[in-house]
């Protein structure tokens, strides 16, 4: 059975911000606790992984369409989800400190007697539109991509012409004021989500709950999230969601211990029904076969984008040890994924080698992530391509110039095989 191992955080954090993955937001100022700002390595693995989950949809027999509404809804739509009134943590305050912690994360070594009566605190954060400040211009920030969904599930249905079962899936930044965030990108107050509301018959629902576990779960293993690392865990009544009628979640084996990376629940008609009945417009769905009207149930799979990235580079970091008792550090991503697929190196920084690697670039670039680096000496460069997690190397040296071949290097294997550079677009073609 697989351990958390408590140094992998430290490691995978200080690699995530030395090489460009996740900066701390606002570090000229001192950083702002808690917020992160995604580099240029981090921001392409996030786009790849968001792509990544767009493309599964393909294999889905039934439609997926996509949406991508606003983070400032009506307040309504947060009094009709249930959010206004029941999204809230219960925080209890350290006297002596004036520490604020959420009820059931207290740390250990602080004494019962120090600590204030639970209060509940919602989660939302509150601003205001328009120019003059009272109680009808508070709007919220989202703290879930869900209700943008069931607020168009209306629009989609007519549009689209959509014929249940059917899903709709939006991906984007939610908000939550968390009252301890942390762990790096685990829990922040800012993030993104990626979910599904997924509409069916309600004789259905558990069909479609069980499909949409094991298409998830095959999800993550398919990033190339150790299968090891994952397990599905069903929420205890008490732990449920003021929406849900059962949850499973997809959890992840974390540094700390198990915990959760996606969500996947029955809401039944809890938000279709509420929106309609305060929305007053008909939300009902016409089945014209069967000559039925009715509120159709959810299945939703909801899950982190910024978490999955955390858990991917937590789970395809790697260390090994080398013949010459050097060590290097690898970031083990799948070719789909990986931020830079090629990188393109000249053993030299001679004109006529960087000329070469250019052409090479200007040949591969459009199919592949591919970066041309010539800082450092050629060991350092083949260190950092696999810190990166870089799965292929190119190297153009004097030889290139005499007999058009170039070496390949593999990042796992180590193994470099001479190639002609004519044959470059066939070999990773056939990957
Ligand atoms: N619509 C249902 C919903 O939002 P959730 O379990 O609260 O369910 C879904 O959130 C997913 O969003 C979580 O599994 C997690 O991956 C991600 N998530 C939630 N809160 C987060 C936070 N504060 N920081 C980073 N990711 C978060």
């Amino acid at each position: 059975m697989e351990k958390p191992d408590k140094e992998l955080f430290d490691k995978v954090v200080k690699i995530s911000q030395a090489r460009g993955f996740v900066f701390n937001a606002s570090s000229i100022y001192g950083g702002l606790r808690s917020s992160y700002d995604y580099g240029p390595l981090g921001t392409i693995l996030k786009q790849n992984i968001s792509k990544y989950w767009w493309e599964s949809f393909n294999d889905v027999e039934v439609n997926i369409y996509p949406v991508d509404t606003a983070i400032i809804q009506s307040s309504d739509v947060w009094k009709s989800s249930g959010h206004l009134d029941e999204f809230t943590d219960p925080m209890v305050d350290h006297k002596p400190t004036g520490e604020r912690f959420r009820a059931d994360q207290v740390p250990d070594d602080l004494k019962k007697e120090d600590l204030t009566e639970p209060r509940q605190f919602n989660l939302m954060f509150e601003t205001n539109i328009g120019p003059v400040q009272d109680e009808n211009s508070a709007v919220y920030l989202r703290p879930e991509t869900a209700q943008g969904i069931f607020v168009n599930f209306e629009n989609v249905l007519r549009t689209m012409r959509a014929k249940i079962p059917f899903g709709i899936a939006n991906i984007g930044k939610s908000f939550r004021n968390e009252i301890t965030p942390g762990q790096f990108i685990f829990r922040t107050r800012e993030f993104e989500q990626m979910e599904i509301e997924f509409f069916c018959k309600e004789s259905d629902e558990d069909k479609w709950m069980d499909y949409w576990i094991n298409k998830r779960m095959d999800w993550y293993k398919s990033l190339g999230i150790k299968e090891t690392q994952l397990q599905l865990r069903e929420h205890a009544d008490s732990e449920l969601a003021h929406y849900a009628k059962k949850t499973v979640d997809i959890e992840y084996l974390y540094p700390w211990g198990w915990g959760e990376l996606e969500g996947i629940a029955n809401r039944g008609n809890y938000d279709l029904s509420s929106h309609q009945k305060n929305s007053g417009k008909d939300l009902t769905y016409f089945d014209s076969l069967n000559d039925e009207k009715y509120l159709p149930s959810v299945i939703e799979p909801a899950g982190g984008l910024t978490r999955t990235l955390f858990a991917l580079l937590l789970s395809v970091y790697d260390e090994e040890k080398l013949e010459n008792d050097e060590k290097r550090t690898v970031f083990r991503f799948t070719f789909e994924l990986a931020p830079i697929q090629i990188g393109i190196l000249p053993l030299s920084k001679k004109d006529d080698l960087i000329e070469v690697c250019s052409e090479i670039n200007k040949t591969l670039k459009n199919d592949y992530r591919t970066e041309v680096d010539i800082t450092q000496s050629i060991g350092k460069r083949y260190r950092r391509q696999d810190e990166i997690g870089t799965p292929y190397c190119i190297t153009v040296d004097f030889e290139s110039l005499e007999d058009n071949c170039v070496t390949i290097r593999d990042r796992d294997t180590m193994k470099q095989e001479r190639i002609s550079i004519d044959k470059l677009s066939e070999y990773f073609e056939k990957l």
